[in-house]
């Protein structure tokens, strides 16, 4: 089933969707349907036993803390919560010290921060792989589930076409880099000066180019929605932006996933959603309970996307 061999992964850190060829994103979803399966029917794999997580938080979460503390334990190891509110690094020590300390006890780091910087800097300095659970550029782990979420419900990736309604954010930067490196076919509808960064668009576009998908941003939401198989949408305000949360409501009003803007998607879309959502902003409460919605399988899946990440890297 698995066509590549697990061990260029060990010691890997997972930054960007963008560092990983499609075989390999491939090859990660496999493992993780494998150990869904595993654990879906009481059998132990144990991969981790005696292995340690840290798990770096300066933003709040639920699914992320929640599925990497579980998946260690599930694995046989342990995670640690490191609040950024109680760690030295909150009270100023560097990323780099960090990093080197923490690379002598435990054996691989969460983090969920604001800047990517501080990431790309703490994979930098440590010599244990660094996974990232959310920066303000990019949700990679988030897109590994809902990949693998799509996968499921449609029994492949390349050729669908999903269309994402809303912020040009960190999630629609890495849908653009995980549906380009799987050959989907994306569309990003933002208002204008909402877009996403000009840059990771141009990167998707190339990887697009090579795996038989397309990138396309665009301002119309039913433009982007005509057709589609997969329909996304994210909060208007992220974290970080809570200030802005008036002024984005006013830009944002029209990308709404509601059901007219379903009727126009395929007859057998399905509706995806990072969570947490704003009903009645970015997503209207009767899309998100309806049946074409997947938003609960898809966050069950960062539990078993994650597992496959952690089981591959620090093995
Ligand atoms: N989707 C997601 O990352 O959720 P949390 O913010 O709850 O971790
Ligand atoms: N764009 C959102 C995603 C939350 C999972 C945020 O960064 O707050």
């Amino acid at each position: 089933m698995i066509e590549i061999d697990q061990a260029i992964f060990k010691g890997r850190d997972f930054i960007s969707l963008h560092d990983f060829s499609q075989d390999e994103l491939s090859c990660i979803i496999n493992v993780a349907r494998e150990l869904k399966a595993q654990q879906k029917t009481g059998r132990p794999h144990p991969i981790l036993q005696g292995k340690t997580l840290g798990m770096i938080f300066t933003k709040s979460s639920t699914r992320t803390r929640v599925s990497f503390e579980v998946g260690m334990y599930q694995l046989g190891g342990h995670a640690l919560f490191l609040s950024g509110r109680d760690i030295q690094l909150g009270r100023g020590e560097t990323i780099a010290d960090t990093a080197r300390v923490l690379s002598r006890m435990v054996d691989g780091i969460m983090i969920r921060t604001f800047s990517h910087q501080e990431v790309l800097d703490l994979a930098q300095f440590a010599s244990i792989p660094i996974i990232n659970g959310l920066t303000d550029l990019l949700h990679p782990c988030q897109v590994l589930a809902d990949l693998m979420t799509i996968q499921e419900h449609k029994g492949h990736l390349a050729g669908l076409k999903l269309a994402y309604i809303g912020d040009g954010n960190n999630m629609a930067h890495s849908l653009l880099f995980g549906g380009a490196k799987m050959g989907l076919h994306v569309v990003i509808a933002s208002p204008p000066g909402y877009k996403p960064d000009l840059g990771i668009v141009a990167m998707a576009q190339a990887d697009a180019k090579t795996n038989g998908g397309s990138i396309e941003v665009v301002d119309d939401p039913l433009e982007a929605v005509r057709g589609a198989d997969v329909l996304y949408t994210d909060v208007w305000a992220s974290m970080g932006q809570e200030e802005e949360a008036i002024v984005r409501k006013a830009a944002f009003k029209g990308y709404q996933i509601n059901s007219d803007v379903l009727k126009k998607a395929n007859p057998s879309a399905i509706v995806l959603h990072c969570l947490p959502a704003h009903r009645g902003e970015e997503i209207t409460d009767e899309v998100i309970e309806g049946v074409q919605s997947v938003v609960f399988d898809e966050a069950e899946n960062r539990l078993h996307a994650q597992k496959a990440i952690m089981a591959l890297v620090m093995k």
